[in-house]
């Protein structure tokens, strides 16, 4: 008998084009589809489960287990360091993790930077490397508004067109690293639901191999 997977999706467009994946590689769930609100998606016979989840959740649904897999962009996953295993890079919702401020910033490398983010671990982890004193504020969305009010001399945060920074007067200054989804699975369903798991990555692989082909 084929055990069931439960999988967190992140709720929005990414969402919406992993499950598209999941689809093509013989996972479909037709209810998914739907114009409702429920969270919730099953096609027993095909043994998934689907749940809509905040994007930022998806790591902590699947490293608690109530998920066996899910779709988790590298930023939450570098950001959480969850306790998860990641099986493969999807190649979608690509990006970057990048510094930005106003185009005239200059930095003083001897006065304390002051780093707007939601990324704080991300931004320390660069920072410290760099051996630089930073005082980090953390926000939870409209980051380019820091810089420009003059809450904070930078920002650490998603770049994906630029064109955020563009209509806001500001620019990147440096890329930290770049961004994309990756199928994460909880540590112990890989191995009690191996079988499934394996063949959910492997299907989704091929699929990426043909894209590439
Ligand atoms: C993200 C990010 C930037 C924007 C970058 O914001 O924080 O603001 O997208 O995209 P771009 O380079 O294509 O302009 P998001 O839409 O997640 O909203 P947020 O302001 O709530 O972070």
């Amino acid at each position: 008998m084929k055990k069931m997977i439960n999988i967190a999706l992140p709720k929005g467009r990414l969402g919406e084009k992993a499950y598209a994946m999941f689809e093509a590689a013989g996972y479909e769930c037709p209810s998914i589809k739907e114009e409702s609100r429920k969270l919730i998606f099953e096609n027993a016979e095909k043994g998934v489960r689907y749940f809509w989840v905040k994007p930022s959740d998806v790591v902590i649904y699947v490293e608690r287990g109530a998920a066996d897999i899910g779709i988790a962009g590298k930023d939450i996953i570098l950001e959480y360091s969850p306790d998860i295993y990641e099986l493969l890079d999807l190649e979608m919702g690509k990006c970057r993790m990048a510094v930005a401020a106003k185009k005239d910033f200059v930095d003083h490398r001897d006065k304390t930077l002051r780093v707007a983010t939601k990324f704080p671990n991300i931004a320390k982890s660069y920072y410290n490397k760099q051996s630089r004193e930073i005082d980090i504020i953390k926000l939870n969305g409209s980051i380019e508004l820091a810089p420009i009010l003059g809450l904070s001399d930078v920002i650490v945060d998603i770049v994906e067109t630029g064109k955020t920074l563009y209509e806001n007067d500001l620019e990147p200054k440096a890329d930290i690293v770049d961004i994309s989804a990756r199928l994460v699975s909880n540590k112990v369903s890989h191995k009690f639901k191996n079988e499934e798991i394996n063949e959910i990555s492997a299907r989704l692989e091929k699929i990426l191999l043909a894209k590439k082909a």
